[in-house]
């Protein structure tokens, strides 16, 4: 019995059209209905996040955005969507420091903490993602690289921002490749950034969700939620089939 309530969390990213994100929507408010013991959030194209919110207006899956503006106040940054404005029309979440951001288009530890620090002043909820490459694995560095991206949220943020944030754990040779950590392997590190946390304030580590992310998929989904520390999930492709999140967030829900 876990004392976290578990959640979980779409990460869409790049796919979908209107009439698709629209039957998406539909079809995860419609099977949402009465799923208690979970939270659950998607994370559409920020061009589709209106579509979202009021197609789930009511509904207890909220609304996230993938991404957010480094910078913090309105002004002349083509191009850019910031936190402020996330928070304006609806959303609850936001992911920052996802690795395909990392990896990507550059961003740094300490982007991502400002991205985080932004996200928590305009009253979003920031989902900050951490994890290694299998070439880090391999090097046997997993802990240090995750410690220091932690350590960079927590040197700007504080340990007490992370009672109202998710971090997310998505090992990067997990994300898309159908090669899931094994759930020791997930859990060894869950326990690991508790314990990171725990040295600045137990309590906060207590009660602070971490979800796995990487090829989460309904045949996997409840052998990695059994783990202590495994609080939820964020879930790339299998985000996109209704039947498939769903019974994910069943599965994380406790139910069957
Ligand atoms: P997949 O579930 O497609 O592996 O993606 C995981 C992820 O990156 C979620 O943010």
């Amino acid at each position: 019995m876990h004392m976290r309530k578990p959640i979980v969390v779409g990460n869409w990213k790049m796919n979908g059209r209107q009439a698709g994100v629209n039957q998406l929507i539909a079809g995860l408010r419609e099977a949402a209905v009465g799923l208690a013991g979970v939270d659950m959030a998607v994370c559409p194209p920020v061009i589709y996040v209106p579509s979202a919110l009021s197609g789930l207006g009511g509904s207890p899956v909220k609304v996230g955005a993938q991404d957010v503006s480094l910078h913090g106040q309105d002004g002349a940054y083509t191009g850019e969507v910031s936190a402020a404005m996330l928070a304006d029309v609806g959303c609850t979440y936001v992911i920052v420091g996802h690795s395909e951001r990392r990896a990507l288009y550059g961003e740094t530890d300490e982007q991502v903490a400002i991205k985080f620090a932004n996200a928590q002043r305009e009253g979003l909820c920031p989902i900050l993602c951490v994890g290694e490459t299998l070439e880090e694995r391999e090097q046997g560095v997993t802990e240090s690289i995750v410690a220091h991206q932690l350590d960079a949220v927590l040197s700007k943020a504080g340990i007490g921002a992370f009672d109202r944030a998710l971090i997310a754990y998505e090992p990067v040779w997990a994300i898309g490749t159908g090669r899931t950590a094994t759930p020791e392997q997930a859990q060894d590190v869950h326990a690991f950034i508790r314990a990171r946390l725990a040295s600045h304030d137990a309590g906060v580590a207590s009660r602070v969700r971490i979800q796995y992310g990487g090829s989460m998929k309904p045949e996997n989904a409840a052998e990695l939620m059994a783990m202590p520390d495994i609080d939820g999930g964020l879930i790339g492709g299998a985000s996109l089939k209704v039947n498939d999140f769903m019974t994910i967030c069943r599965a994380a829900g406790g139910g069957a």
